[in-house]
C-alpha cells in the first residue's frame, strides 16, 4: 500500500538553506579546509548537496553506526558498523547528519572521534528535533531547520528504508 506523504518543507526551501549554510561554513572555515564526515545512510543526501556548496576545500569520509538498545530508544552506545577510511588527526571535522533527537547516538560518536586527535569538531544537521533531545551538552553548530517531534522522510531520511530519495522533506501520514 502506498503511504500518504504531506509535504512538510518543500524542495526549493530545503535547496535555499542548504545553500545557505553551506556559505555560512565557507565563511566559517575560510584559509582552511573542512573534512565531512557523513554519518550513513541518512546523512548521504544532505552530504552530497551541502558540500557542493562549500567553496573551501572539502574532503570526505563515511561512518555507518548502529546503537544498542531496545525500540525506539537507544541506549546512546554506538557499534560502528562501518569506520572511516581515513585518520582525523589534525583536521577540521565537521560531522553532517541528517537529523538530531535525543543526541545520545551523536554524544558517543563525538567522544569516540574526539580521541582520534582532531583539530576541532562541528556538528552540522539538516534537521534537528529540539523536543526530543535528551543530551544537552550536544552542542549543534549548524541546522538546517528545526522541526516538531513528526516522523519525517526524504532527503536522506527513511521509512523503513523507503523514502530517502524524495528531494523534499515530508511527513508520513499514518
Ligand atoms: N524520520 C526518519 N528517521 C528518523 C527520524 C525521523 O523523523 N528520527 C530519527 N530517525
Ligand atoms: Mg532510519
Amino acid at each position: 500500500m502506498e503511504d500518504k506523504i504531506r509535504v512538510l518543507i518543500p524542495e526549493q526551501e530545503v535547496d535555499e538553506k542548504v545553500k545557505e549554510i553551506g556559505k555560512r561554513i565557507s565563511e566559517d572555515y575560510a584559509g582552511k579546509s573542512v573534512h565531512l564526515i557523513c554519518v550513513l545512510k541518512g546523512g548521504v543526501f544532505f552530504t552530497c548537496e551541502l558540500a557542493k556548496r562549500i567553496s573551501v576545500p572539502v574532503s570526505l569520509d563515511f561512518m555507518s553506526v548502529s546503537s544498542y538498545g531496545s525500540g525506539t530508544e537507544s541506549s546512546g552506545v554506538v557499534k560502528i558498523v562501518k569506520d572511516l577510511d581515513e585518520p582525523l588527526a589534525g583536521k577540521h571535522v565537521l560531522i553532517v547528519e541528517d537529523i538530531i533527537d535525543s543526541g545520545r547516538t551523536l554524544s558517543y560518536l563525538i567522544e569516540i572521534l574526539k580521541q582520534r586527535n582532531p583539530a576541532d569538531i562541528r556538528i552540522c544537521t539538516l534537521l534537528d528535533k529540539p523536543s526530543r533531545r535528551v543530551k544537552k551538552e550536544v552542542q549543534v553548530d549548524y541546522t538546517c531547520f528545526s522541526i516538531p517531534d513528526e516522523f519525517v522522510v526524504g532527503y536522506g531520511l527513511d521509512y523503513d528504508q523507503k523514502y530517502r530519495n524524495l528531494p523534499y522533506i515530508g511527513v508520513v501520514e499514518l
